[in-house]
């Protein structure tokens, strides 16, 4: 059976500073997520909400592929939401795509979609980047 898939749009690539995170609503306000540029072109949204003690990613400074959660520091990866060692947790990622400059989360037609294996907190979900430009 062929999945129904929405594409909702969150931000323009213009809109969004490298290595920052812009905070996003989604889902009539239900879903909020940390939104980022890295330096290598990528985008990447995560839920905006760190798996410790929800923190805000997106006011977390980012460096490479990780952002760090403004209030205790834990490193969380943007590209498969989960925090680095000792640390243990993980947030939902989402899929992005970029099309004309404007960007566009993807959800599948459930509303759901499945968190990382290694995953047993999170509402998680799966990610393909977009890139700027695309
Ligand atoms: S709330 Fe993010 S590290 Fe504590």
């Amino acid at each position: 059976m062929e999945k129904l898939v929405s594409k909702v749009f969150i931000t323009k690539v213009d809109e969004l500073p490298e290595n920052l995170g812009k905070r996003v609503y989604v889902e009539d306000g239900n879903l909020e997520l940390a939104v980022f540029k890295l330096a290598n072109g990528d985008i990447r949204a995560i839920e905006n909400r760190c798996p410790h003690k929800a923190g805000v990613l997106s006011e977390g400074m980012v460096s490479g592929e990780y952002v760090f959660c403004p209030m205790h520091d834990w490193k969380i990866s943007v590209v498969d939401g989960k925090a680095q060692g000792p640390d243990v947790g993980c947030v939902k990622t989402f899929e992005v795509t970029v099309e004309n400059g404007e960007v566009y989360v993807l959800f599948d037609g459930s509303g759901e979609a499945s968190a990382p294996l290694e995953c047993s907190h999170s509402l998680g979900n799966t990610i393909v980047a977009g890139k700027a430009g695309e």
